[in-house]
């Protein structure tokens, strides 16, 4: 662990019951911590007890928003060995969305080995029922005591670890979804493609209505003309319309997916025709009326893949095929999981035992 200080604590704590972990409430014994100054920069990397930060209340994140997170999963596979999935391009990820905050990126392989280490450590308690996961959540934050508005000088960079079951009580089965008409999550040029805490907190009242009709999530349209397909928010989103399946395209307002990639991968590598196009309202009602709407998913590291079975647009419900999960995203569901927990070959590199 050489240039990574470990602190062990000195108790641990009972493992949770595996049957009923839901997403992101436990957290593990230890977690990592790493700070910057311009003096040093990035140092200091450490793993420790879990538990409060101290934090000064002029601490510019508190004031300013400047923060960013990642959302990675580790999994025990069937031998019993535990591996990270693609977190390499979360680290990369975490370093493009730190430039875009005025946040002095941290090297993406020093970053990855900092939650390689981490995970080694907490090793015992990546669950292993059927669907679970060690959920690992970087997040850097703006420490600086400052009221003026500007990139804080000190920074720290910290990780924490859940074992989670299913994102969404549904689990894999098919949710119903509101087309956002009113509200908006990014517009381009904005954060929307960056995983600020930011981009979060402006979904929440939409979400929170949307939940009271009945709906799982919200579909966001961009910003200028509503009409055009987005993100879910906690997901990417991909349509199968007649023999396409198409994904909104990365134009600086949505996420740029690591699960939303991997699907991208898979399926051109099965010869399904994917199209990374621009995608409106009017076109997926169409589809609709004609009879050719077959699957509507989402992607995310937490929902992994998510069927929708309706999407609802200003009261008109669209329901999607049959209302059950489609031929692809079973597939997909089936080969991505498959993939992580270690039942398929990993023939892409895509694993990293730790
Ligand atoms: C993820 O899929 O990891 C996410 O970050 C989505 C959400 C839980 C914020």
């Amino acid at each position: 662990m050489s240039h990574i200080q470990f602190v062990p604590a000195a108790t641990r704590k009972p493992k949770p019951d595996e049957g009923g972990l839901g997403f992101g409430r436990i957290f593990t014994d230890h977690m990592l911590l790493a700070d910057y100054d311009v003096d040093k920069g990035w140092h200091g990397a450490r793993i420790v007890p879990y538990g409060p930060l101290s934090l000064d209340p002029a601490a510019a994140v508190l004031h300013y928003g400047q923060e960013l997170f990642e959302g990675i999963k580790a999994f025990r596979g069937g031998d019993g060995k535990v591996r990270l999935f693609r977190t390499e391009k979360n680290c990369e990820r975490m370093a493009a969305g730190a430039a875009r905050l005025c946040i002095p990126p941290i090297d993406p392989a020093f970053m990855l080995e900092m939650i390689t280490e981490l995970v080694r450590v907490e090793q015992d308690w990546v669950p292993r029922a059927p669907g679970t996961a060690l959920y690992i959540r970087p997040t850097l934050i703006a420490t600086e005591p400052f009221l003026g508005v500007r990139p804080a000088k000190t920074y720290t960079f910290f990780v924490v670890l859940s074992p989670v079951g299913a994102y969404y009580a549904e689990g894999i089965d098919p949710v119903r979804i509101w087309v956002e008409a009113k509200y908006v999550r990014a517009a381009r040029g904005g954060l929307g493609a960056v995983k600020a805490g930011a981009n979060y907190a402006a979904s929440l009242l939409a979400g929170e209505e949307a939940k009271k009709k009945g709906y799982a999530q919200v579909l966001w349209l961009d910003a200028i003309e509503h009409r055009w397909f987005e993100e879910v928010g906690t997901m990417n989103l991909f349509l199968r319309i007649g023999d396409e399946v198409v994904t909104p395209p990365l134009g600086g307002s949505i996420l740029d997916g690591v699960t939303r990639d991997t699907a991208i991968t898979l399926l051109r590598e099965w010869g399904a025709k994917v199209s990374e196009r621009p995608v409106s309202i009017d076109e997926v009602r169409e589809a609709h009326a004609r009879g050719e709407l077959r699957e509507v998913f989402g992607t995310g590291t937490a929902a992994v893949i998510s069927p929708v079975k309706e999407l609802c647009y200003h009261g008109e419900s669209l329901v999607v095929g049959d209302g059950k999960m489609g031929e692809l995203s079973r597939r997909l569901y089936d080969t991505i999981t498959g993939i992580q927990y270690g039942k398929l070959p990993d023939t892409r590199g895509w694993l990293r035992a730790v």
